[in-house]
């Protein structure tokens, strides 16, 4: 379709399957990581690579200048378990640590790229944030900062709408095939995860890759403000 779009994190898990799709429809995509392979690694890709730290605010910076031209459609995926949970008995200062950067990463980062950019999003674009079903039930950082995500999410969908931009959040299940937990789960674990869902499946990056790339098309211009969960059933909206 010959859009920009740029997808933070996009060179493995999630962001690259997500990657996959907008260049398989023709698109030209933006790629970010933070090292200092990404240019060659988004080559492959077919796409190009931006280094980008989320904790970073002047590489965030820079993102106008390089999409001076503007950009279509924003994937903020970039995101995960920021920091590890402290001790039982750590003090204050490494628990305010775990709070903070899980909060800088997984929230502030996305409102950081976005605001960053917002005036150079083009009419009828699309903002779209990868959340997740912990923010439906856990209540540490790491979720406490997805949920945090669909509230932003709002605010941005009632800022940009009147200039035809969707702002959504799409929030997956367990998906494999990512680095989210640093390796393959344990089996007892994956077990647990595919008990929850109605249809006995894990997610795929695919998965996620399909309903962003909706979300992006014109067929989903009504469709904003919303968290769209993809998780085989392991969380229902009611
Ligand atoms: N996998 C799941 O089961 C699952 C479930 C629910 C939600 N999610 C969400 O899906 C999104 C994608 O994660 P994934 O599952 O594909 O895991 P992943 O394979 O670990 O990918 C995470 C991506 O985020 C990037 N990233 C992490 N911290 C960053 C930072 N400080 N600055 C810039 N980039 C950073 C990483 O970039 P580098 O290349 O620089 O490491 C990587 O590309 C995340 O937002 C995650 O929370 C995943």
């Amino acid at each position: 379709m010959n859009r920009t779009v740029l997808i933070t994190g996009g060179s493995g898990g999630i962001g690259r399957a997500i990657a996959e799709q907008f260049i398989r429809a023709g698109d030209d995509v933006l790629i970010t990581g933070r090292s200092d392979d990404i240019a060659s690694s988004a080559s492959g890709l077919g796409a190009t690579g931006v280094r980008l730290d989320l904790e970073d605010i002047a590489s965030i910076d820079e993102l106008p200048t390089i999409l001076a031209s503007g950009v279509d459609v924003i994937v903020n995926n970039a995101g995960g378990f920021a920091a590890p949970a402290p001790a039982a008995d750590a003090d204050l200062t490494a628990f305010a640590e775990y709070w903070h950067r899980n909060l800088r990463v997984n929230v502030v980062g996305a409102a950081l790229v976005t605001r960053a950019l917002e005036d150079h999003i083009s009419p009828g674009g699309a903002v779209i944030s990868i959340g997740s079903i912990g923010a439906e039930y856990a209540g540490n950082p790491y979720s406490a900062s997805k949920a945090a995500l669909q509230a932003w999410n709002a605010g941005v969908s009632e800022r940009l709408g009147a200039r035809g931009i969707t702002a959504n959040v799409v929030a997956p299940g367990y998906v494999e095939g990512t680095n989210l937990f640093g390796g393959p789960l344990g089996a007892g674990r994956r077990t647990a995860l595919v008990e929850r869902t109605h249809t006995k499946c894990v997610g795929k990056p695919e998965d996620i890759g399909s309903i962003v790339s909706f979300l992006a098309s014109p067929k989903a211009r009504h469709i904003t403000g919303q968290t769209m969960h993809v998780n085989g059933g392991a969380h229902t909206t009611r």
